[in-house]
This record gives structure tokens, C-alpha cells and sequence, in this order.
């Protein structure tokens, strides 16, 4: 019994008391913590791409469908500006394909694409179909459009865009990028009017789509402010790389049409 007693004297200590408080506290804060362990990481964006605010912001596909918007064959001085101006107005995020030689004297238009956040993507040196160059001259569009890139002052790109979409087994083992074309084409390279360009976006847009588009001639510019606000409301504008990795199915390694 006396053993009980010194026990329970023991126990009534004040310091005892706010022992146990202080053990209780640590379990109750360590639990949400250790939660957070195992929740899974977002999906990680390429840092590159994703500036400022946005960068906090994984885009959800399953609750907006996701568009992504491709500008091939520039930079060109005068319309590739005018699209930057729209994509900023309208805050989208699009891709934009370039041709190595066209970059010269224009590379702050380039440091501009990406310091908006746009993706840069390889699109040959001179725009020559690969399906008829040899291994090494396959080779060398790579490097020398990857270099003019770089040189401009922005990071290498990661996807390459076949000139005319145009691959066989031959080139595609020789290229070490992804390739990656399209599934919609408003063929605004034919049309050349900005009625018809606008018309094709609006009647083909569909979720998880990849619209390719020129940044070389002013109807593409003329169409794209009225095609966004359009499409805005029912589409969230992703950049190529955030769709390969946003929406599973056809967009892998190949967008064929
Ligand atoms: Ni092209």
C-alpha cells in the first residue's frame, strides 16, 4: 500500500501533469506531419516553362480540358511578336517549333517566348524534309537548330517537330528528342484567311488536341485573338510537354493526325 500511495502522489505532481500535456501535444501535431510524407508529389512541370504564379498551379485536365496551341516555322519578326502579344493578353501558354536559321537577329524575340513561359521546341535548321537526308545530315539540322537555340540565350529544346511531319524508321532512330506532331490542323498555311483559320480551330478543337499553327503570316495572328476568347471559356491553354504528361493516351511519343 504504500508503495500505491507514493505512486499516486507521484502522479498529481504538477510537473507530471504537464509532462503528459506536452507528450500529447507532440503525437497530435507529429500525425499530420508524417502524413504529408507519403502524399504523392505533384507532377513536376518543367520549371523552365512554368513562371511566376503559374508555376503553383499543376493544370487538371479531368476538370478543364486541356488545348495545346503550336506555332511552326518562325521566329518571324513581325507576326511572331504579334502572337506574343495575344498569348500574354489572353494569358495562354503555347509552344512555339522554331527553324534554327531563322534566328539570327531575332533572338530577343526567342528570350521573349520563353520568358513568358511558352515552350521552345526544335523544328530543323532550314525546314528540310528528313525523310530524304542521310543519318549525318539528319544529325546536323538537330545540332545546329538545338546550338541557335542556345545561343539565343534560352535552355535546349526537348521536343523535336518533323518539317512537314515527315518521319520514317530510318530518321526516327536517328533523332534523340521526342517527336511530337499534331492532331489538329487548320491548315492556316493554305486558307490564309483568318475567317476560314478561325472557323477550322473552333470546328476541331477537342480536349487533350494539339492545334498546329504558323507563326509566319498575319491571318494566323488575325484569327487567334477571336479563336482564344472563344475557346476560353471551355479550354485550359497547356504547353506541348504539359499535355504529353497532363493526358494519358494518344499524345506519346507521336501525335500522328
Ligand atoms: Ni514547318
Amino acid at each position: 500500500m504504500g508503495y500505491v500511495r507514493v505512486y499516486f502522489r507521484w502522479f498529481r505532481q504538477p510537473q507530471f501533469v504537464a509532462g503528459i500535456l506536452t507528450l500529447c501535444l507532440c503525437i497530435a501535431g507529429l500525425g499530420p506531419l508524417l502524413r504529408t510524407w507519403d502524399r504523392p508529389q505533384s507532377i513536376a512541370l518543367p520549371r523552365s516553362k512554368v513562371k511566376g504564379a503559374a508555376a503553383l498551379v499543376v493544370p487538371d485536365c479531368a476538370v478543364t480540358p486541356c488545348l495545346a496551341l503550336s506555332f511552326d516555322d518562325g521566329p518571324h519578326g513581325d507576326v511572331t511578336p504579334r502572337i506574343l502579344d495575344i498569348l500574354s493578353r489572353e494569358q495562354v501558354r503555347a509552344t512555339f517549333f522554331l527553324v534554327g536559321e531563322r534566328i539570327a537577329g531575332r533572338e530577343p524575340i526567342v528570350r521573349r517566348m520563353h520568358g513568358e513561359g511558352h515552350e521552345i521546341g526544335n523544328h530543323s535548321w532550314n525546314h528540310a524534309d528528313f525523310s530524304k537526308l542521310s543519318p549525318a545530315d539528319i544529325e546536323m539540322q538537330l545540332r545546329l537548330s538545338q546550338q541557335a537555340i542556345a545561343r539565343a540565350g534560352v535552355p535546349a529544346p526537348r521536343l523535336f517537330r518533323p518539317p512537314y511531319g515527315a518521319t520514317n524508321p530510318m530518321v526516327v532512330s536517328h533523332i534523340n528528342l521526342p517527336i511530337v506532331r499534331w492532331n489538329i490542323d487548320p491548315e492556316d498555311w493554305r486558307h490564309k484567311d483568318p475567317v476560314s483559320i478561325q472557323q477550322n480551330i473552333l470546328a476541331q478543337a477537342r480536349p487533350g488536341g494539339v492545334i498546329l499553327l504558323h507563326d509566319t503570316d498575319p491571318a494566323t495572328a488575325d484569327a487567334l485573338q477571336s479563336s482564344l476568347s472563344l475557346l476560353r471559356p471551355h479550354y485550359q491553354f497547356v504547353t506541348v510537354s504539359q499535355l504529353l504528361e497532363l493526358v494519358p493516351g494518344d499524345q506519346g511519343q507521336y501525335l500522328g493526325r
